[in-house]
């Protein structure tokens, strides 16, 4: 058994409740690799932002755990290294689908899980969400359940419509379960497709698609059930315009890819909102450097050379969302 305090990790409970009441959201990033997690860490001490790094069950298969829990001590050290002097860093499983997972995770330096029941009829997701919660909290491990279905794909979990999260459920599965934040369905989705054109708008002016608003009702209803619970937004990537089109420039190939836009997140971030999931902005960021040096250099065969570029990039994307979108500089 390895405690996440013994790695100089921290749960989200007292992260989420400054948020909820600061009225700005955590950012948790996702990552599989070395250049991410510097380029993370990088990105939070020089903003003085706390910061959720997460791992899905397949990013644990490719990077190895026990690889993934030094890296976190890594990330706590790096953090203090750079001139944090306390680092806010959250080590988080992200869409757990078993209890063993789970526990797996918590006996092995995670100081957060996800058990994503979301998929299960609701009396199976409240029982499986339980049982973690009564396992996590024993090791003073906060969870995050999840109520809704969002469209596309979660990790193995497919769905093809997605199922907003029902606001007459909350405060009975939050109760029953015992979870500490709750991720919703209000329109996010996963992936760097979340719309599909006939989904979305043209704009008249650039010829740009707009994708539908998120639904903001269900989210204030949710907040009037359960006031000062934290909640959380999966699929929150922006897709951002420019990294598309220089994927496209030189030699990719994403057509209509869309994303939620920026000022919906902001939005949202004001709100009890206080984790906001970002994964593909992350894919998009370094694919576009990497693709970049490549088309420019293509003598090189060094990874530093353009892994080097693919972090800046990175690191820049992150810097952003806290600074500009999230709102969770200077709260070190
Ligand atoms: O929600 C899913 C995350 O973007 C993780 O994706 O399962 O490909 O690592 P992954
Ligand atoms: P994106 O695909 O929008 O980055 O969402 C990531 C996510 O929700 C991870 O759980
Ligand atoms: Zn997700």
């Amino acid at each position: 058994m390895t405690s996440y305090k013994e790695l100089g990790l921290v749960n989200t409970r007292e992260m989420f409740a400054k948020a909820v009441a600061g009225g700005y959201a955590i950012p948790a990033f996702n990552f599989n690799t070395l250049e991410q997690m510097q380029a993370i860490i990088q990105a939070a001490v020089e903003t003085k932002s706390p910061v959720i790094m997460q791992v899905s069950k397949g990013a644990r298969n490719y990077a190895n755990g026990t690889i993934l829990r030094y890296m976190a001590q890594g990330a706590v050290e790096y953090a203090k290294e750079l001139g944090c002097e306390k680092p806010q860093i959250v080590l988080h499983l992200d869409h757990g689908d078993t209890f063993e997972l789970c526990k797996d995770c918590i006996d092995n330096g995670f100081s957060s899980v996800m058990i994503d029941g979301s998929s299960l009829p609701y009396e199976e997701n409240i029982a499986l969400t339980k049982k973690v919660v009564e396992y996590a909290h024993k090791f003073d491990v906060t969870v995050e359940a999840e109520l809704g279905v969002l469209a596309g794909v979660e990790d193995e979990v497919a769905s093809e419509v997605s199922h907003y999260t029902k606001p007459e459920e909350v405060v009975d599965f939050s109760t029953r379960s015992g979870c500490d934040s709750l991720a919703i369905s209000i329109g996010t989705s996963h992936g760097a497709y979340k719309f599909t054109p006939e989904q979305c708008t043209r704009d008249p002016k650039t010829g740009k698609l707009v994708p539908p608003p998120l639904a903001f009702d269900i989210l204030h209803e949710i907040e009037k059930k359960l006031p000062g619970f934290p909640i959380v937004l999966h699929g929150s990537s922006s897709v951002p315009q420019d990294e598309v089109d220089t994927i496209n420039a030189h030699g990719g190939k994403l057509p209509d890819a869309v994303g939620i836009p920026e000022e919906q997140l902001r939005e949202a971030s004001k709100s009890a909102v206080c984790k906001i999931n970002i994964d593909s902005d992350s894919r998009l960021a370094m694919t576009a450097a990497i693709r970049k040096h490549f088309d420019e250099k293509p003598g090189d065969f060094d990874p530093r050379q353009y892994l080097k570029p693919a972090r800046e990039n990175m690191k820049k994307m992150y810097i952003h969302k806290i600074v500009e979108v999230l709102g969770s500089n200077d709260k070190l």
